[in-house]
């Protein structure tokens, strides 16, 4: 595995949560694993009052917590500390840059690091053009040595197709295309990637992957959690902006795109484009018919939310691609707070059989499917019917599974880390590009629109722990239930 250039990883908001739970235990396990660059300066940025000394200490805890079970070496700990500085600055004041071009200075005579700086903004989305414009205006967007820079931006990218244009042609105002990062954790998932391997690397599936042979796709992804701590946020976003707009249609992109030309960033997310400008838009009749939103009992009640809110904690959607390989096949998109189980998965469901010749054999789109799980297990799995042993043929449901623990003894890397890993490396093919957002955006803001519009009218309250009912009056296929007994692959 190729490792990166040396550089800076300035990291703003570098004393919130996001820093805290996932950027710093990322970069400490990639250290670990031997991946960070030879030479490295973590700098984080931001209001609360540290120094480098007590932003270590503060650091190496939250790295203790929140690798719990995982490696974690002592020394290794302390020796990824010491590369690790923090300058306490106002970040909406542009005059306090010079201090940051000063800290650079200083950390890489300390550190002989070269002029190479990756920024993550780990902050709130209203630094999305302040931090870019202030960083131009102290000189840091670009470098006097011929080095690079690349910002990570993270989500929410804009609230509505106007507001990510905005922040989008501000950042290129200040940064290229291809040196904006725009993260998708989902995408980090090694399952996810693994859809490109399985689909391009296999004759199997490839001839089976269209609309003649599969009857529907459905992403899932449901949480056990609400909304914890992050009411203020989340009642101005809902389940559709939150999940839906970026990670289930990246997902989506990635299950319905067309093979690439190449395996390089640009032929991969032209094809992702692709998908996102092929979907249908919904008319006010789909939307009716096609997209259901509900909220968990009490989530009004919960910090930060308005106590009449209308934003949907549970949405689903039945959409469709209009190209030659999907046209008329339902994508279900579906993903909920508070829900009875944390999973996420995409199941391909393939057409049924046209007859039905044997006792036991199941009937619907549901007996031949394939499972690709995302959580909690990664693994992929095929459902099929087999003879039960003995007289007759009557027919069994199975499925076969392929686990990562079997190809990998060791703990899959978070997905934090493989992005972060990317965008040290400047390799963007897992970050979202401007044009497929941009198309993300378009298809769901009508039901955005509609849904403000309607504001409590027809929102679908359900209990935690449960599923809201509606959801079965959309998915009207042929789905039966079956009882499948475990085969081990390979054996
Ligand atoms: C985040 C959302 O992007 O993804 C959260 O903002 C959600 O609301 C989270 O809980 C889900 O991620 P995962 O990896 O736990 O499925």
């Amino acid at each position: 595995m190729e490792r990166p250039s040396n550089q800076i990883l300035a990291i703003f908001g570098a004393s919130g949560d996001l820093a805290k739970r996932k950027l710093m235990p990322s970069l400490f396990g990639l250290f670990s694993r031997g991946f960070m660059p030879e030479k490295f300066a973590v700098v984080g940025v931001s209001r609360t009052k540290f120094d480098d000394e007590s932003f270590r200490k503060y650091a190496g805890e939250n790295i203790k917590t929140f690798l719990k079970g995982k490696e974690l070496n002592a020394e290794m700990l302390e020796s990824f500390l010491s590369r690790v500085f923090y300058l306490c600055i106002d970040t909406c004041n542009e005059n306090s840059y010079l201090q940051l071009r000063g800290k650079f200075i200083d950390v890489r005579e300390k550190t002989g690091v070269a002029d190479n700086i990756l920024f993550d903004l780990a902050t709130p989305p209203d630094m999305y053009s302040i931090i870019p414009r202030a960083l131009k205006n102290a000189g840091l967007n670009k470098s006097q040595e011929g080095g690079f820079r690349r910002i990570i931006v993270e989500k929410p990218f804009g609230s509505d197709l106007e507001s990510s244009q905005n922040i989008n042609s501000e950042l290129l105002k200040i940064f290229e295309e291809n040196e904006i990062l725009r993260i998708d954790h989902y995408l980090g998932k090694e399952t996810v990637q693994n859809i490109l391997v399985l689909r391009f690397a296999n004759g199997i599936f490839e001839s089976l992957w269209n609309r003649n042979f599969i009857d529907s796709v459905e992403i899932r992804a449901s949480e056990t959690l609400g909304v914890e701590n992050r009411g203020g946020y989340y009642d101005g976003a809902g389940a559709l902006r939150d999940m839906v707009q970026n990670h289930l249609l990246q997902l989506m992109a990635f299950v319905a795109m067309e093979a690439p030309a190449t395996f390089d960033s640009e032929s991969i997310r032209d094809e992702i484009a692709k998908v996102l400008r092929s979907l249908k838009p919904f008319s006010d009749s789909d939307i009716r018919k096609n997209a259901i939103r509900a909220q968990y009992s009490g989530y009004a009640q919960e910090k930060g939310v308005a106590k009449n809110s209308s934003t949907e904690t549970y949405a689903a959607l039945k959409l469709f691609i209009e190209n030659w390989r999907w046209g008329g096949v339902p994508f279900y998109i579906i993903t909920g707070k508070e829900m009875p189980e944390k999973t996420s998965e995409i199941l391909i469901r393939f057409k049924a059989p046209p007859q039905k010749l044997f006792k036991g054999q199941c009937c619907g789109s549901s007996c031949n499917s394939l499972a690709i799980r995302i959580y909690p297990d990664e693994s992929i799995s095929l459902m099929f019917g087999l003879k039960v042993p003995g007289a007759g043929f009557e027919v069994r449901q199975v499925d076969m599974d392929f686990d990562y623990k079997s190809i990998s003894p060791t703990r899959l890397p978070d997905a934090y880390e493989r992005l972060l890993l990317d965008a040290m490396l400047g390799d963007n093919t897992l970050f979202a590009r401007n044009d497929s957002q941009s198309y993300s955006w378009k298809f769901v803001e009508p039901i955005l629109n509609y849904w403000r519009r309607e504001g409590r009218k027809n929102l679908h309250i359900y209990e935690k722990g449960t599923l809201p009912p509606v959801f079965e009056e959309l998915r009207e296929s042929n789905l039966c239930k079956i009882n499948p007994v475990h085969i081990e692959s390979g054996k």
